[in-house]
C-alpha cells in the first residue's frame, strides 16, 4: 500500500541529529567483511534496505551475518574466492550499488548467480557492468537491453583486465576491482574524472593492495593485485553526507533555522554539494573535523541563509551525483538561475531525477529548463508555490527532496509514496519532526 506523506511549512528547524550510516560505506563494509578470513564487526551500518538487502545476500553466498544486540553488525567471511553459490535469487531491492558490485564478486566464482530488484531496479541499464566484467570471463544473461532479471554465470578461469571507464561511475569502478581480487595479475580500471573512492580506501584497510597512479589531465589508473588475503577489520560508518544533505538544505531554507549535524562523511570525492552550496552563500560551518574508519567525518552546523544562483560545473558532477535534485530544491529559493550541466548520469538513476525535478519544480510553481543533460532552475529569493503531489516512482531522493521543498513553500507539499525512503534514509519524518519540520499523513479524503 502507498504511503503518502506530506509536508507543512515549518517555523525554525533547531537542534542536532545524527543521520543513518553512509550507504556506499554500509554495502562495502558488509562485502569486505564476507570476504576477509576472520571476524569484522561494522558499527554504525544504515539499517536501510538497500544495506538489508546487500546482507541477506552476502548471507546467500555464504557468509556468516548478525546483528549483535547493541546494533553493531558482524560478519565471519569466506575468504577471496570462498563465496557459494546462491540457494535462490538474489533480490537486490531498490539497489544499482548492491546488484552491481556483487555482479563484480561473484564475476570470478565459478556458479550461478540471478539477480533481480524492484521496478525502478530492474529498469536500470546493467550493460555498463556486464561488458567489462564479459572480458573477465562473465557470461550475463538478461532481459532485452541487459536488464534485470538476469543470471551471471562466472568463471572458473577469470583474466585481469584494463578497463577505461565510458562513464563516471564508482559502481562499475568498483565491480571490475572486486572481480579483480579473485583474479590472477592485476586489474586496472583507469577513469577519466574521479569518483567516490570508498572501494579503494576500504579495501587498502583490510589489507589489499591497491594501487593508485596518476595519468595526468584528472585521469587515474587504479590497479588490484590478485589473491589478496584479506583479514578481519572493525568498520566505523560515518553519517551519511547525501542524506545529511536534506536536513542541511531545509535548515538554509526555513527562516531562522540552526542545525548541527554529528559525524557527516566529508570525503572529497562526496562533498561537491557542500561547496556548491558555499558558493550561493551558505552559512554551514564544518567543526570537529577528524578520521573516523578512514574517513575523515565533521559535525555540520547549519544556519538560514539567502541563497543566489550559481553555475555548477559539469567537472562536480561525481562528487555531487545524488544530491542534484536537494539542490535543484534550494535553487528554487535561490535569487537568480543555477545552471546545472553534464546530469545524462541523473537519468539512469532510481529514476529519471533529471524528468523528475523539472517537472516536480514546474508543478511547485518553479521555473524550470531541462535538456537532455542539463537543469536550470530560476529562483525569484522568494519561496516558491508548492502546494502540488509529487508522484516518487521509487525514487527516495526525489521524495526527501520534495518533502524539504514543502517546509519551506507557500503552500504544503505531498509525495503519493514515501516508503522508498527507507532504503536510504529510515526515520527520516521522524528525525526532520524532531527537529521542528511538519511532515504527516494527509488528512482522509485530501
Ligand atoms: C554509488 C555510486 C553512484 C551513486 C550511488 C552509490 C556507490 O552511482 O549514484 O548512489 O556506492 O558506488 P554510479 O556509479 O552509477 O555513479
Amino acid at each position: 500500500m502507498a504511503k503518502p506523506l506530506v509536508s507543512h511549512a515549518a517555523r525554525a528547524l533547531t537542534g542536532s541529529a545524527r543521520v543513518p550510516g553512509d550507504k556506499s560505506v554500509s554495502h562495502r563494509a558488509l562485502m569486505f567483511g564476507a570476504l576477509a578470513v576472520g571476524e569484522s564487526v561494522v558499527d554504525g551500518l544504515l539499517e536501510g534496505d538497500d544495506v538489508l538487502r546487500t546482507a541477506a545476500a552476502m548471507r546467500a553466498l555464504g557468509a556468516e551475518v548478525e546483528r549483535l544486540p547493541d546494533g553493531r553488525w558482524r560478519l565471519w567471511g569466506r575468504g577471496v574466492g570462498g563465496l557459494q553459490e546462491p540457494a535462490d535469487v538474489l533480490d537486490m531491492g531498490n539497489s544499482g550499488t548492491g546488484a552491481r558490485l556483487l555482479m563484480g564478486l561473484v564475476t570470478t566464482h565459478p556458479f550461478t548467480s540471478i539477480f533481480t530488484g524492484d521496478a525502478s531496479l530492474r529498469s536500470r541499464p546493467m550493460k555498463r557492468i556486464s561488458e567489462p566484467l564479459g572480458r573477465m570471463g562473465a557470461q550475463f544473461f538478461g532481459r532485452d537491453g541487459g536488464r534485470l532479471p538476469a543470471a551471471l554465470v562466472g568463471t572458473p578461469r577469470p583474466l585481469p583486465i584494463t578497463y577505461e571507464l565510458p562513464v563516471a561511475s564508482a559502481q562499475v569502478k568498483s565491480a571490475v576491482l572486486l572481480a579483480g581480487l579473485n583474479t590472477p595479475g592485476e586489474t586496472t580500471v583507469i577513469e577519466r574524472e574521479a569518483t567516490r573512492d570508498h572501494t579503494e580506501l576500504m579495501l587498502r584497510n583490510f589489507g589489499a593492495s591497491v594501487r593508485v597512479e596518476d595519468l595526468g589531465d584528472g585521469r587515474r589508473a587504479i590497479s588490484v593485485t590478485g589473491f589478496p588475503e584479506l583479514t578481519g577489520r572493525t568498520v566505523t560508518v560515518p553519517a551519511d553526507p547525501s542524506s545529511a544533505a536534506f536536513p542541511a538544505v531545509a535548515a538554509l531554507l526555513v527562516p531562522g533555522s540552526e542545525v548541527r549535524l554529528a559525524g557527516v562523511g566529508i570525503n572529497p570525492l562526496r562533498a561537491g554539494l557542500y561547496q556548491t552550496l558555499l558558493e550561493m552563500g551558505a552559512d554551514i560551518r564544518f567543526e570537529n573535523r577528524r578520521e573516523e574508519g578512514g574517513e575523515p567525518v565533521a559535525d555540520l552546523v547549519v544556519r538560514a541563509s539567502e541563497l543566489t544562483g550559481v553555475d555548477v560545473p559539469a567537472e562536480r558532477a561525481p562528487s555531487m551525483i545524488d544530491e542534484y535534485p536537494i539542490l535543484a530544491v534550494a535553487a528554487a529559493f535561490a535569487r537568480g538561475a543555477t545552471r546545472m550541466t553534464g546530469l545524462a548520469e541523473l537519468r539512469v538513476k532510481e529514476s529519471d531525477r533529471l524528468a523528475a525535478m523539472a517537472r516536480g519544480l514546474a508543478a511547485c510553481g518553479v521555473r524550470v529548463e531541462e535538456t537532455p543533460d542539463s537543469l536550470t532552475v530560476h529562483g525569484t529569493g522568494r519561496p516558491p508555490q508548492g502546494g502540488a503531489t509529487i508522484a516518487v516512482e521509487l525514487d527516495h531522493r526525489i521524495a526527501m527532496s520534495f518533502l524539504v521543498l514543502g517546509m519551506a513553500a507557500a503552500e504544503p507539499v505531498a509525495v503519493d509514496d514515501a516508503e522508498a525512503i527507507d532504503t536510504s534514509f529510515p526515520g527520516f519524518a521522524v528525525l526532520m519532526n524532531g527537529l521542528g519540520a511538519g511532515i504527516a499523513q494527509p488528512a482522509i479524503g485530501k
